[in-house]
């Protein structure tokens, strides 16, 4: 699983405000007003509507997701500490910077800024596999060597360069290699034969270290080249190398490491602004929508063929178009969840999934001309379903309220008024249950409403499905509600209080 988002980059043009349902009074104050650049609060308020939204999102990520948010200079440095801490340091990929706009942008007084980031971070970043890119035909030139199997190679050097390449830093992973001479093969054994001594040394002289441990490069040996190199002041300096093969042992291409410095021309935001002009005629019917190129890069870096990505910052629905289109491009099946808060939701997010899937008349683009295919289902909000705001209405719910409420939150599973029958006090039926509801919304009833044996009877028979029944308090043994297949399930305290 994974989640993109492109939250406001708070410069202040945006026209974004702080509208969250809080109790603070000073954050009250705050709700409706436009965040603009003269607001000494600005960033406040940008990390009061982000926190709660990030920690929300780490929870709803699966153990081995990723996160990917889109963000510029404006909040990056306070976007990467809160990610630090919500996400944990340890789990931060990379800080990829994307040219976003490659004429430089005139907004800062000095610098002519051409880039923006893509921050991102795993859950468990141990149990996270990035498995980079394919490797295309313009990377095989690189492999210039052929082994003995005819396969194509490159030579990488065994030493650790850059970070932690210390022998201190990771002393286990310094050791001696031996080499053969007449021939490159390596052994980690010294003999006759395997007779000149390799340690994993910078230029200078100081001491590093292999980016293999002693099991790998025993149970790799074969991949490993000593080769003579040339070192100032040493005239016999060997090193070691591994062979880097194009292609995998099962003939499959291997993937390669995505850069951190995305530059490819489609990055550019104009290009964000054409994909929607070409699907609704007009560009400025919504202000800074993605490229589907971003979108599309970031995906392919993780194995997510049948999963599901996340945006709940969907704008213009970019996310969802980047996947259908990606799923039309190699067959796979990923599926998508965006959310949106505006009023456009329907007619520009959602909009745009549909003529994508059906496909845009006027395209120039042919396979957006026909339509990618897919589809996808729109949802409104209903009223939130909370106790809270339940039992502080006028008195008390209604039965048909309370038993949406208990329904769902019981089985998780969606609510059919249409099943109900409240005569019979049934509530619906889901996947393990048949829920019942003993209830009245009227205090003096209410307490006639516990679960004693004579009503739990009432409801006829066990059949193949346990009952599930809720109702104030009970009257009635564990045994028989063993004996009738009963779970009982007690109503909210306050509930119950009143039923006294
Ligand atoms: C720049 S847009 C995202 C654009 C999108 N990636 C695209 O390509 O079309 C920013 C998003 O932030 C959302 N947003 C703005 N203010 C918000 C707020 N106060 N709370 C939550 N979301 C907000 C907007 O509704 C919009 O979805």
């Amino acid at each position: 699983m994974c989640i993109y988002i492109d939250p406001p980059y708070n410069t202040g043009n945006e026209k974004w405000a702080y509208n969250d349902n809080v109790n603070s009074p000073m954050m009250q104050e705050w709700l409706g007003k436009v965040v603009d650049r003269e607001d000494l609060t600005r960033h406040d308020k940008w990390l009061c509507m982000m926190t709660p939204r990030l920690k929300l999102l780490r929870e709803l990520l699966r153990e081995d997701g990723v996160i990917f948010i889109s963000i510029d200079d404006n909040e990056v440095h306070h976007l990467r500490m809160t990610m630090d801490e919500v996400f944990g340091e340890d789990n931060f990929v990379n800080l990829f910077t994307i040219k976003s706009n490659p004429r430089g942008s005139q907004a800062s007084k000095h610098i002519a800024l051409e880039h923006e980031y893509l921050i991102t971070y795993a859950k468990s970043l141990s149990q996270t596999e990035i498995i980079g890119y394919s490797k295309s035909e313009d990377d095989l030139s690189e492999y210039k060597l052929i082994d003995e199997k005819e396969k194509k190679y490159r030579l990488l050097g065994l030493r650790q360069r850059g970070g932690a390449w210390r022998r201190v830093q990771r002393p286990n992973l310094y050791f001696p290699i031996y080499v053969n001479p007449k021939n490159g093969n390596v052994s980690l054994e010294k003999s006759n034969i395997f007779c000149k001594k390799v340690l994993p040394k910078r230029p200078s002289g100081e001491e590093g270290r292999w980016t293999w441990s002693e099991e790998k490069v025993k149970n790799n040996i074969h991949l490993l080249v000593g080769k003579k190199v040339s070192r100032i002041g040493e005239s016999d300096f060997w090193d070691v190398f591994r062979k880097d093969h194009f292609e995998s042992e099962d003939g499959m291409t291997t993937t390669k490491k995505p850069k951190s410095i995305w530059d490819e021309k489609e990055l550019n935001y104009q290009n964000g602004r054409n994909e929607l002009k070409e699907i609704f005629g007009n560009s400025e019917i919504f202000e800074y929508p993605k490229p589907t190129f971003l979108i599309k890069k970031g995906l392919r870096i993780l194995d997510l063929d049948e999963e599901i990505i996340l945006d709940s910052f969907a704008g213009s629905g970019t996310t969802a178009h980047a996947i259908i289109s990606l799923n039309k491009e190699d067959g796979d099946n990923r599926k998508f969840i965006l959310v949106e808060c505006e009023d456009y939701a329907d007619k520009i997010t959602a909009e745009r999934v549909r003529r994508v899937i059906k496909g845009v008349p006027n395209a120039k683009d042919e396979s957006l001309r026909k339509g990618l295919g897919g589809s996808f289902s729109y949802f409104e909000l209903g009223k939130a379903i909370e106790l809270e705001s339940i039992l502080s209405g006028d008195g008390l719910p209604t039965y048909e309220e309370l038993a949406r409420y208990i329904f769902y939150t019981a089985t998780g599973e969606e609510f059919d008024s249409k099943a109900m029958n409240e005569k019979k006090n049934f509530v619906g039926e889901s996947r393990n249950y048949k829920v019942y509801l003993f209830y009245e919304p009227d205090i003096e009833k209410l307490k006639n409403t516990a679960l004693t044996l004579e009503r739990a009877k009432s409801i006829g028979k066990p059949g193949e499905k346990r009952r599930l029944i809720f109702a104030p308090t009970k009257y009635l043994d564990q045994a028989h509600l063993d004996e009738l297949r009963i779970d009982f399930a007690q109503l909210p305290f306050e509930i119950y209080e009143l039923a006294r």
